[in-house]
């Protein structure tokens, strides 16, 4: 059979892209801390606010024995709630969303939080916030005609001024 030259070139070429990005993909995992969810949690969508781990007074961050911070939030059209946060920076957090009713997604630009919000699942992700200040938190997953309206807002500061804070009852803005 004949190949003709060109077309042997074209294809090594669409190979060697093909290649290139399933390298890309391994570096941002392995390197990036860019992970595929890793296991599938399910949670009841509907009864949220009756739930032992999202009931109102439950959202935002909590501070676990270890030093480490487990922050719960809700993703609702159009809002996030808390609406408002101060967390702790150089710090590992363990973020944990949930929607009360359609897809939504979530962002923090700069860093790799990053994940859509699937109703009926928790989606858990693992971060670091490197730089203090304020980061906007953006729906990325079109939800509806307030999509655009739909984000939130985190303060980041040092850890040990997030501790005085956290202390007083001021970390979390409702
Ligand atoms: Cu929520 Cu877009």
């Amino acid at each position: 059979m004949h190949i003709d030259q060109l077309e042997r070139k074209w294809a090594g070429i669409s190979l060697g892209i093909a290649g290139l990005f399933v390298v890309l993909i391994l570096i941002s995992a392995l390197f990036h801390g860019i992970n595929a969810p890793s296991h599938v949690e399910t949670i009841d969508s509907a009864r949220l606010h009756l739930s032992e781990e999202f009931a109102e007074d439950k959202l935002g961050p909590e501070l676990n024995p270890d030093g480490s911070l487990t922050v719960r939030v809700v993703a609702g059209r159009y809002g996030f709630y808390p609406k408002t946060m101060t967390l702790p920076a150089e710090t590992n957090i363990t973020f944990r969303w949930v929607s009360l009713d359609v897809l939504h997604g979530v962002h923090i630009p700069m860093t790799n939080m990053s994940t859509m919000i699937v109703p009926g699942y928790v989606a858990e992700v693992n971060t670091v916030l490197h730089h203090t200040g304020d980061y906007p938190l953006l729906c990325n997953e079109y939800c509806g005609m307030g999509h655009a309206h739909m984000w939130a807002n985190i303060k980041v500061v040092s850890k040990d001024q997030w501790l005085e804070m956290y202390n007083k009852g001021e970390a979390n803005h409702g």
